[in-house]
């Protein structure tokens, strides 16, 4: 979104500066399906980041180095991203008006929306709507303060990498299950246009262009899955970003303060349990405890997800927008907590599933470590949804 490269790349690495993990895989984009060749995952201790805002750069930039030194990652370009909670993401009405006049408007209209000084900005939108009736059109504005933007960007290139662009991670999840949703399509479109060297447009909004996929004729077999309302729900180690869309809209973004820290905690504190023990439980090793336990700990903690979600969904029906969410799909660390998936889906009475991102590449299974790559899974979906971003849509 915030683009420091224009070229259009042949590889990238997807580098998911999470607030407990450091993942970071790189894709080799010329294949039909895409490639991953290197992976490199770093615990970070949990001063490093507080609250999504980075508050000791060494130790976070020594994490990067020594992962991707071990994993051999060449120095390819980096997709990275902030997180929701460190940007504003929007929709706004205005008057209706061609994209590159909205380009100059939107920084008067973003004045009304955005807490910060607008000097302190960098700005980024997608039309929506062209038309929702009074002359007025629909957009999904992208607001972060540049000085953050910047500050991402440094730190990634003092760990020895070049950004290409700073996403925002919940628009990366989003790529990423759109990718596995509709990846044979998709890859039929790559096919035809697979012109390495094109450039991509100045103000590099193309990771938003995917969101009018939907519209184009030549793409009328959209797969069933993605006229759903679909409640991507990434339970990281200290949030839960909750992000909502359908046929590629983003309806909208929402963090909640619980993450699997939380379910630790409690693990910790209910079953007496030291942190290495109910940290594996967290991850569903279960064998030295008892298991109903453990279920009744995740529901009623998991039920405060279910909870904050619930102003949300509430707003999407009285809206008219939805009668609620049509699937749950899981990402994060979270994913593996153990009856945590059955919980949601039952709650909302809607199927759920384990993000898989990595079900749609091609991968060397000995790169993750032995039978790993089904449990790492969900914890690469913002990795493998930034490294993606030359891929969708295009
Ligand atoms: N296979 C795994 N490897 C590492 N951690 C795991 C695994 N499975 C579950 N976890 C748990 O998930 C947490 C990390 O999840 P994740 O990588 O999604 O968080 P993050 O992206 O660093 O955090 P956030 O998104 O909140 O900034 C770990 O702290 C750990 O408790
Ligand atoms: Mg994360």
């Amino acid at each position: 979104m915030f683009g420091f490269l224009k070229r259009k790349q042949k590889s990238l690495i997807g580098m998911d500066i999470g607030s407990n993990v450091v993942k970071c895989l790189l894709l080799d984009l010329t294949e039909d399906r895409p490639v991953v060749t290197h992976f490199a995952m770093a615990d970070l201790p949990p001063e490093a980041i507080v609250d999504g805002e980075i508050m000791d750069r060494e130790l976070v930039i020594e994490a990067i180095q020594a992962a991707a030194q071990s994993a051999g990652i060449p120095d390819e370009p980096v997709a990275s991203a902030v997180a929701g909670r460190a940007v504003i993401v929007k929709k706004i009405v205005m008057d209706k008006m061609s994209e590159a006049d909205a380009r100059e408007a939107i920084y008067w209209e973003a004045e009304q929306h955005v807490p910060f000084d607008i000097d302190d900005i960098t700005l980024d939108f997608q039309i929506l709507q062209e038309d929702i009736g009074a002359d007025q059109m629909e957009l999904l504005l992208v607001a972060a303060k540049k000085d953050m933007i910047l500050g991402h960007a440094e730190l990634i290139r003092d760990a020895g990498f070049q950004p290409f662009v700073i996403d925002v991670a919940s628009f990366a999840n989003q790529n990423a299950w759109e990718f596995l949703a509709s990846h044979t399509e998709v890859i039929d479109v790559l096919d035809e246009d697979e012109d390495e060297d094109e450039v991509a447009p100045e103000d590099s909004v193309d990771d938003l262009d995917r969101f009018d996929e939907g519209e184009d004729d030549s793409e009328a077999e959209v797969d069933e899955k993605s006229s759903e309302f679909v409640a991507l729900l990434d339970v990281g180690g200290g949030v839960t970003n909750v992000h909502i869309v359908r046929d590629g809209v983003p309806f909208f973004t929402r963090d909640l303060p619980l993450g699997v820290a939380h379910f630790i905690e409690e693990f910790q504190k209910q079953l007496g349990l030291t942190y290495e023990t109910a940290h594996g439980v967290a991850r569903g090793h279960l064998d030295d405890v008892d298991q109903q336990l453990v279920t009744d700990i995740v529901r009623s903690v998991g039920s405060e997800i279910y909870q904050g979600l619930e102003p949300s969904l509430s707003y999407l029906k009285t809206s008219g927008e939805a009668d609620g969410i049509d699937r749950i799909v899981l990402s994060g660390g979270g994913a593996h907590l153990p009856g945590l998936l059955e919980y949601l889906s039952e709650s909302y009475g809607v199927p759920s599933e384990k993000a898989d991102p990595l079900a749609g590449l091609d991968y060397d299974p000995d790169l993750f470590g032995d039978g790993e790559a089904e449990e790492l899974s969900p914890l690469l979906t913002v990795s493998v949804g930034l490294a993606l971003r030359e891929a969708v849509g295009k």
